[in-house]
């Protein structure tokens, strides 16, 4: 990749990809480094749906993914999608503008989960945008709620969440905006799920969900995330590691980013361990 910089965390500085006119930037880019943590999550957020249904006996189900860029968690979610399939869809010969828009809201006129709506917040609103006007996500919150509440309109379209998910968005985001959710969506009480690099300590937000009355679990095992982009992100990240005290072989040292999942209920519908809730499910983590 030419001309890196990098954030305050030490990652690859990506904001020139999350918030233009349409995806393919952001997913030519990520397809190069390898970016899978949404594939990774997949079965696991199906199997949360699954369980979220069967514990409330509705078919019907709201889920709010933060950070979620073009709707990427959407179409692999409620369209039936892979990864790659959008890589495939949004590579350097997708079609333009218009073109593209309209391929898009034909390809997304059906959602393989209808009983499944998908409210996208994350601040770039030109992604959102898009999501919404090819029908990837019913209805988009742009808005940076570590900054403020959601405004009436935004609130709205929170309230009454399932679950709130998130791939590849914390660190960018805390407790703050997790805590305006939880407040947002009631009378709903969401479960949540989070994939969280391992350098990102998720104590402080496991704290407040507590707070809030939440059991959180953490599953046993990483996911991989992506590749580094350059050997001076994967330094500054072994350094993040070394002042937690996480030892990186075999997992970071190898050249790639490791996430873990964090998932958090409300007491009354945490009595299906997590683990046993996610083997009924496909695919299992990789154990470190
Ligand atoms: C690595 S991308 C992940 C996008 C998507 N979830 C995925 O896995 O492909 C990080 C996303 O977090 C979003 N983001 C940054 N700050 C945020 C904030 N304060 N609230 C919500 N999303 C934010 C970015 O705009 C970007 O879309």
């Amino acid at each position: 990749m030419e001309n890196i910089s990098y954030d305050k965390t030490g990652k690859i500085d990506l904001n020139g990809i999350y918030n233009n006119d349409d995806p393919v930037p952001y997913f030519s880019t990520l397809s190069k480094l390898g970016y899978r943590i949404p594939e990774e999550g997949k079965p696991i957020f199906e199997r949360l749906i699954a369980a979220r249904r069967e514990a409330h006996e509705a078919r019907e189900t709201k889920l709010i993914d933060l950070g979620c860029s073009y709707g990427v968690n959407a179409a692999l979610l409620k369209h039936g999608m892979e990864m790659d399939d959008l890589y495939r869809l949004y590579g350097e010969d997708a079609p333009h503008e218009t073109a593209l828009v309209a391929r898009d809201r034909a390809l997304f006129a059906e959602p393989t989960d209808r009983h499944l709506e998908i409210v996208g917040i994350d601040p770039a609103d030109k992604a959102v945008a898009y999501a919404v006007e090819t029908g990837l996500i019913d209805a988009a919150v742009a808005a940076n709620l570590e900054k403020a509440d959601p405004e009436r309109d935004d609130a709205a379209a929170i309230a009454g969440a399932d679950l709130i998910i998130s791939t590849g968005c914390i660190g960018y985001v805390t407790q703050a905006s997790l805590a305006r959710l939880i407040e947002a969506a009631e009378p709903g009480r969401p479960w949540m799920a989070h994939f969280v690099l391992r350098m990102f300590p998720f104590a402080p937000i496991e704290e407040m969900l507590a707070e809030h009355g939440y059991v959180t679990e953490k599953l046993d095992g990483v996911f991989p995330q992506r590749r580094f982009a350059s050997p001076e992100e994967q330094a500054h990240v072994l350094d993040n590691l070394d002042r937690l005290g996480l030892d990186p072989t075999g997992l970071e040292a190898s050249g790639w980013y490791y996430a873990e999942l964090h998932v958090s209920r409300p007491p009354a519908d945490a009595g299906l361990p997590l683990d046993t809730l996610v083997e009924a499910g496909e695919r299992a983590p990789v154990h470190a």
